[in-house]
C-alpha cells in the first residue's frame, strides 16, 4: 500500500497519508490499513505514540467519493467504522500534523487526537450536510463540546470551513507553525511523549477521556446507522454525482 506509509521508529508509529494526487482522500483500503495499524500499535508494547500526518499542502479531502459510491459503508464492520472505533478507543497518545485542507473525516478524526499541530494554511471543514449526509466520528457530540454550539452549527449545518486561528482558539489545535514545520513539530512532541513514563501517560489519557468514553462509542454507532442510510438517499446521490461530474449540486427539490 503506497497510499499510506506506516513507519515505526524509536517507539513512535507514524502514519503518513500519501495520496496527494487525490488530495489524500481515504479509500476503504486505506481505512482498513489504518485500523489494522492502530490495532497492532495498541497491542505492541514497543509503540508508545502514534502520529498522523499528511503533506504540507493537504492533510486529507476526507472519504474518497468514488470509492464511497462503489462500496458504500452501510454496515458497522466496514473499514471506515473499524478505523473510527480503533482511533476513538486507542489508549496511547495520538499526535497529528495538519496542513492545507482537512475535509470531513480529515477534521473529525482530529477530535480523537491528543495533540494537533497545524500549518498556517490549514483549513478545516465538515461539509456533511452539503453532501446529503450527517456527521460521523461522534462529531455531532464532540464538535458542539469543543467548539461551542454556535460555531459547531456553522461548521456542521452550513458546512462552513474554519481556519487554523479559529481551531487554535477553540483548542482543537495546540499550535500553528509554517506548513514546512508541522510534521517535524509533531514528531518532536511524539518523541517527548514517548520518553515519559508510559503508565502515567496512559492513565492520564484514560482519565481525561473517562467521563464520556461510552457516549462517544454509542454516538459513533448511532451516526453510522444514519450515515449508511443517508448514503443511499437522493440528496447524497445528487451531491456525489455533482462532485464526480464537476458541477454544482441541485438540492432545490430535495
Ligand atoms: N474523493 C475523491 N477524489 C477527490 C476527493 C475526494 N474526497 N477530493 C479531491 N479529489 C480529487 C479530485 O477529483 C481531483 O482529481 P482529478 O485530478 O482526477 O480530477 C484531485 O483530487 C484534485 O482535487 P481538486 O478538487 O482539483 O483540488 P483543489 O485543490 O482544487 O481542492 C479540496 C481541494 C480538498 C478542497 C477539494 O478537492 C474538495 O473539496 N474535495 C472534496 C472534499 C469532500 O467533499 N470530501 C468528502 C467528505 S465526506
Amino acid at each position: 500500500m503506497t497510499d499510506l506509509l506506516i513507519d515505526t521508529t524509536d517507539r513512535v508509529m507514524t502514519i503518513t497519508f500519501n495520496r496527494v494526487d487525490k488530495k489524500n482522500s481515504f479509500t476503504a483500503a486505506m481505512y482498513a490499513a489504518m485500523a489494522d495499524a492502530l490495532t497492532s500499535a495498541q497491542a505492541d508494547e514497543t509503540v508508545r505514540v502514534v502520529v498522523f500526518q499528511g503533506h504540507e499542502t493537504v492533510f486529507s479531502a476526507g472519504n474518497d467519493i468514488a470509492d464511497f459510491l462503489q462500496a458504500p459503508p452501510v454496515s458497522p464492520d466496514v473499514p471506515v467504522f473499524r478505523f473510527l472505533r480503533a482511533i476513538s478507543s486507542f489508549s496511547k497518545p495520538v499526535v497529528a500534523a495538519v496542513c492545507g485542507p482537512a475535509v470531513g473525516i480529515g477534521t473529525t478524526l482530529l477530535f480523537h487526537c491528543d495533540l494537533v499541530y497545524a500549518g498556517d494554511n490549514a483549513a478545516f471543514s465538515m461539509p456533511f450536510v452539503n453532501l446529503g449526509l450527517c456527521p460521523e466520528a461522534a462529531s455531532s457530540l464532540l464538535a458542539p463540546q469543543r467548539m461551542g454550539y454556535g460555531r459547531a452549527a456553522e461548521a456542521l449545518l452550513l458546512g462552513d470551513p474554519f481556519l487554523a486561528e479559529a481551531a487554535l482558539e477553540m483548542g482543537l489545535v495546540c499550535r500553528i507553525v509554517p506548513p514546512t514545520e508541522a510534521n517535524a513539530l509533531a514528531q518532536r512532541q511524539a518523541q517527548r511523549l514517548a520518553a515519559k513514563p508510559s503508565s502515567s501517560v496512559l492513565e492520564t489519557k484514560r482519565l481525561m477521556k473517562l467521563s464520556q468514553a461510552n457516549a462517544v462509542d454509542q454516538r459513533i454507532a448511532d451516526e453510522a446507522v444514519i450515515f449508511g442510510r443517508m448514503l443511499g438517499e437522493p440528496a447524497a446521490k445528487e451531491a456525489f454525482g455533482a462532485f464526480m461530474a464537476k458541477r454544482q449540486p441541485d438540492f432545490s427539490k430535495l
